[in-house]
C-alpha cells in the first residue's frame, strides 16, 4: 500500500475501474466472444461437412473440379486435395485459443474423420485438412469466416480508454494535491522556524482552504504573541539595565569597603542573570539560518577551557557547513559545552555531519545526571545539587534555553551516559 495520499487517491480511482473493465472484458469473452465463433464454426464446418459428403458421393476426376469450383464460388472455401498420406502431428495450440477448440469440437461432431487444423500465424486464412478415402482434403477458410475478429479492437478499446481515464485522474489528483502538500511543507517549515513561502495562500478543495486558513490564522497569532513578547522583555530589559547601570555608578561614588566590593559583585550577578532571563524569555528572535562552519564555531571554545585549565577537544567528520541560525547555534553550543566544563575536567565535542543532519555530541567526565532528573533539568530554573555548584551563579536555564533552541531548528536533544564518564548531551539538527 502507498503512504502517500497521491498514491492512495490514486488507488481508490484506478482500482475500481480496473476490476470492473476486467469483469467486462472477461464476461464479453466468456459470453459474447464464445457464442459467436462457436456459431460461426459451426457454420464454416456444416459447409465442409457437406462437401465431405459429396465427394464421398461423387469420387470421381470431373464431378470433383465441379466441386472445388462450387466451393470456392458457393462457400467462399478454397479447396484442393493431396495423396492420400497420414495427417501432420496436430500443432501446439495456442495459450489462448477460442477458435482452434471451437473449430476441432466442430469438426468432431460434424465430420468425425481425422483431421488437422492450423489456426496459428497472422495470415487471414486457416487451413483445415481432412483424411477422407482416397485423398486428403484440403481447405483454406478466412480467418473472419470462422471467427468474430472484432474482439481485438474492442479490447484495444477498452485498455485504450482505461489509460486515458487513468491519465486524466492522476491529472486532476496532482491538483488536489498540491495544495495539501504546499499547507504540509509550510507547516514543517514555520515548526522549524523557518520562513513561509510569499505567495502561500489557500488553494485547492474547500476542506484544505478551511485548513489552510486555520494554520494561517494561527501562525499569525502566535507571530504576534512573540513580538508583544520580544517589545515587552526589551522595555523592561531597558528600564531594569538603566537601573543597575545607576545603581553601580552610585556604588562607585561611595567610599569603597568590603560591603561595597560585596554589592557590587551582586549588581554584575544579578545583571548576568538578568541577561541570562532574557535570553530564554526572548527565545527564537526569527533569526534567519545561513549557512555557517560547524567547526569554527566548536573551536572557539578551547579558549574558554584553557583559560579555566580544562581539557577540550573536538572531533568533527564530514563537511563542515551546515544551514543553521548563527548565534542561536552557537548559544547552544556555549550552553552545553560551558555546563561540561562547569561540572568536569575534560570534555569532548564529536560532530558528524551527514547529508540531511548534524550530530553533535558533548562528553565530558564529570558525575553525570542521573537518568531519573534527565527530563527534569530541562524545565526553566531547575538546577541539581544546590549545595555542588553553591559557589557559581546559574541560572538553571541553559539547558531549557538548548532544548529551545533545538526545538526552532527542528531536531532533537536528549541526555545519556558519556564513554568518558559523565554526562553525554546528543543533539541532532537537520541541516
Ligand atoms: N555536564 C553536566 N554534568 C553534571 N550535571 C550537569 C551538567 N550539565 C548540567 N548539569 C546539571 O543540570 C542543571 C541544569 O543545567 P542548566 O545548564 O540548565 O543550568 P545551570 O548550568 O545550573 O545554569 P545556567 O546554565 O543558566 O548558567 C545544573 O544545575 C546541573 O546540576
Ligand atoms: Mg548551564
Amino acid at each position: 500500500m502507498p503512504t502517500g495520499l497521491f498514491g492512495r487517491s490514486l488507488i481508490i480511482i484506478v482500482a475500481p475501474m480496473i476490476l470492473l473493465q476486467t469483469v467486462v472484458a472477461f464476461v464479453f469473452m466468456e459470453r459474447h466472444w464464445q457464442s459467436v465463433t462457436d456459431r460461426l464454426s459451426e457454420a464454416v464446418v456444416r459447409d465442409i461437412a457437406g462437401l465431405v459428403d459429396i465427394i464421398d458421393t461423387f469420387p470421381q476426376e470431373p464431378e470433383l473440379e465441379s466441386i472445388v469450383r462450387i466451393a470456392r464460388e458457393r462457400f467462399k472455401l478454397r479447396v484442393n486435395f493431396l495423396p492420400l498420406e497420414d495427417l501432420p502431428p496436430p500443432k501446439s495450440k495456442p495459450f489462448f485459443s477460442i477458435l482452434d477448440t471451437a473449430l476441432s469440437d466442430q469438426l468432431t461432431r460434424q465430420i468425425g474423420k481425422p483431421f488437422w487444423v492450423d489456426t496459428l500465424g497472422d495470415s487471414d486464412l486457416l487451413e483445415i485438412r481432412i483424411k477422407l478415402e482416397r485423398q486428403v482434403l484440403r481447405v483454406f477458410v478466412l480467418r473472419s469466416q470462422a471467427y468474430a475478429s472484432n474482439t481485438a479492437i474492442f479490447l484495444l478499446w477498452m485498455v485504450g480508454a482505461a489509460f486515458v481515464l487513468i491519465a486524466i485522474a492522476i491529472l486532476f489528483l496532482r491538483n488536489q494535491i498540491r495544495p495539501i502538500q504546499r499547507l504540509a511543507e509550510a507547516a514543517e517549515r514555520f515548526g522549524k522556524g523557518q520562513s513561509i513561502p510569499e505567495d502561500f495562500r489557500p488553494r485547492g478543495a474547500t476542506e484544505v482552504r478551511r485548513a489552510t486558513h486555520s494554520f494561517i490564522e494561527m501562525r499569525d497569532r502566535i507571530e504576534r504573541a512573540l513580538e508583544q513578547r520580544t517589545a515587552m522583555l526589551a522595555g523592561v530589559s531597558h528600564d531594569l539595565r538603566t537601573v543597575l547601570t545607576r545603581f553601580r555608578l552610585q556604588l562607585a561614588l561611595v567610599p569603597q569597603s568590603n560591603e561595597t566590593e560585596a554589592l557590587t559583585d551582586d549588581v554584575t550577578d544579578m545583571q548576568s542573570m538578568l541577561e541570562g532571563y532574557l535570553d530564554f524569555a526572548r527565545g527564537d528572535t526569527g533569526e534567519e539560518a545561513s549557512d555557517i562552519n560547524v567547526e569554527d564555531v566548536l573551536a572557539r571554545f578551547s579558549a574558554e577551557a584553557e583559560a579555566r585549565g580544562k581539557k577540550f577537544s573536538v572531533v568533527f567528520s564530514g563537511d563542515p557547513y551546515a544551514h543553521l541560525k548563527p548565534t542561536a547555534f552557537s548559544r547552544l553550543v556555549s550552553n552545553l559545552v560551558s555546563n561540561g566544563l562547569r561540572h568536569s575536567q575534560h570534555v569532548e565535542v564529536r560532530c558528524v555531519r551527514s547529508k540531511k543532519r548534524l550530530s553533535l555530541e558533548v562528553h565530558d567526565n564529570g558525575p553525570g545526571i542521573a537518568p531519573t532528573d534527565r527530563e527534569e533539568v530541562f524545565k526553566p530554573f531547575v538546577r541539581l545539587d544546590q549545595a555542588r555548584n553553591q559557589d557559581e551563579s546559574g541560572t538553571g536555564l541553559g539547558l531549557a534555553i538548548a532544548r529551545d533552541i533545538v526545538n526552532t531548528h527542528g531536531g532533537e536533544i536528549e541526555l545519556g551516559d558519556s564513554d568518558l564518564g559523565g554526562l553525554l548531551v546528543k543533539v541532532t539538527l537537520p541541516a
